[in-house]
């Protein structure tokens, strides 16, 4: 990763340190302090959402930019981010799908203590897996988040399979007036007690619509990353075969059993790897079809000069992840979670005119953020336990299931198709399923357990556990 302001980096400091040109004080200060870091830093900004002649929307973006920046690392780097809260209220950031430090993940009254606007927080820690992660505010994340602070964050495999591009494609919903201008009503009832605040304007990397020239027979890899608030995604890409490679940054298959389009519940993202077999002229389009078919984008095959002349043969598995330990099938220990709340319906009278919790875990609620780490925990466990949490979706919404520092399988499932044997950091839990999920809680500290629908999370559906040092 490259230092934006004037920064010495690594190579250099450890050449000036071996050339003694720092006295052994200084070298050791320095040291002390590995790496350069990486300034980010959330503010007010503006987008063209509608397309490059379209209206100006103003967005809150990280750099400035929607989506943020591309943080890249090499699997086995530390990653060390400076970030600065330019916002007019205060925020945090999190990084979604990284199985890390307690202390850096990012969630203010339980990790860490808000970072007020005018100041800032350092992060730094070593990814465990490779894969595909992405990074938001967890302070507030129903109005941060649709107003723009996301990005992608990618932890290249040591030994990555061969592949002739690697494109992000990260995918947001906007609630935009025709004027181009961001609807308001964050966290309305409304949206909290029904499927949350489902956008009208789709975004590929802030675009409306991505062209991406290829070349026939190039392999590409995709990298997909649903960061709406709450639209479940369901994307074709159309003529071509893709092979999904790795879900929520850990890999599978390859495979191509993932039915007629790739759901992505909010929070969860798809690696595939596409072969281009075609000619010259010929595209395969992106489009999403949760509603009515949408195109975002399409895969333009080139005529110029082919960098193959023949598609790749060689396979295309991505080497596991290190240490993810199998839940013990019988689980150790179980934990009932059971969902109830919302709208029964479009007109659910009885819950848009009342006045207490929108939803509830267990019966109860942790409306007041502010007391999460005070509250009382879903679970505490021994380090090291075998965790099954039995999900039982008593609502009429489905619900994306985020568990923070670990990844989990999907043990059981009923009432809805047979899971697949994937880790998953974020589970789509529909009307009536109840999924057990299971893993071991390896990863010490207080991690949050909530839907990733932002503003079900704000109104209820939160809870988090503790996994004893
Ligand atoms: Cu992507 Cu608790 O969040
Ligand atoms: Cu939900």
């Amino acid at each position: 990763m490259q230092p934006k302001k004037f920064n010495p980096s690594r190579r250099a400091v450890l050449m000036g340190a071996a050339a003694s040109v720092l006295t052994p004080l200084a070298a050791k200060a320095v040291l002390a302090n590995v790496g350069p870091m990486r300034d980010l830093e959330a503010r007010v900004a503006t987008a063209r959402l509608m397309g490059a002649t379209g209206p100006q929307t103003p967005v809150w973006g990280f750099d400035g930019t929607v989506p943020g920046p591309v943080l890249r690392v090499r699997h086995g780097e530390e990653l060390a981010i400076r970030f600065a809260n330019k916002l007019p209220e205060g925020s945090a950031v999190h990084w979604h799908g990284i199985r890390i430090d307690n202390r850096m993940d990012g969630v203010p009254g339980l990790t860490q203590t808000v970072v007020a606007p005018g100041s800032g927080f350092d992060y730094r820690y070593t990814p465990p897996d490779a894969g595909t992660f992405w990074y938001h505010p967890h302070e507030r994340s129903f109005e941060q988040v649709p107003r723009g602070l996301a990005g992608a964050l990618i932890v290249e495999e040591q030994e990555p399979p061969q592949a002739d591009q690697d494109i992000v494609l990260l995918i947001s919903d906007w609630r935009l007036g025709t004027d181009g201008q961001m609807a308001g009503g964050f966290g309305s009832r409304h949206d909290q007690a029904h499927a949350g605040r489902l956008g009208n304007h789709i975004t590929v990397n802030g675009e409306p619509f991505v062209t991406l020239p290829v070349q026939a027979n190039e392999r590409v890899r995709l990298r997909l990353i649903n960061a709406c608030s709450a639209r479940i995604l369901r994307l074709q890409l159309e003529g071509a075969q893709p092979k999904l490679i790795a879900v929520d940054g850990q890999p599978v298959g390859p495979t191509t059993s993932y039915g007629e389009a790739l759901m992505l519940g909010p929070g969860n993202r798809f690696d595939l790897m596409v072969d281009m077999v075609g000619t010259p002229g010929h595209s395969f389009v992106l489009a999403e079809i949760s509603g009515e078919r949408q195109e975002l984008g399409r895969l333009q095959f080139h005529a110029t000069d082919r960098r193959r002349a023949e598609p790749l043969v060689a396979p295309i598995a991505l080497a596991p992840n290190p240490l993810l330990l199998e839940p013990d099938p019988k689980g150790e220990l179980i934990v009932p979670l059971l969902m109830t709340g919302g709208a029964a319906n479009e007109m659910d009278m009885k819950v848009l005119m009342g006045t207490g919790s929108v939803w509830q875990f267990n019966g109860k609620t942790t409306m007041d953020m502010a007391a999460m780490g005070s509250g009382e925990p879903l679970f505490r466990a021994p380090r090291g336990r075998s965790v099954h949490v039995r999900i039982e979706n008593r609502t009429a919404w489905p619900h994306a299931m985020h568990v923070h520092g670990h990844h989990f399988r999907l043990l059981a499932r009923e009432n809805g198709p047979a899971p697949q044997p994937f880790w998953w950091d974020t589970l789509l839990v529909q009307p009536g399923e109840t999924s057990t999920i299971g893993f071991v809680a390896d990863n010490p500290g207080k991690w949050m357990l909530h839907c990733h629908m932002l503003d079900h999370q704000a109104a209820g559906m939160d809870a988090w556990f503790e996994v004893a040092g």
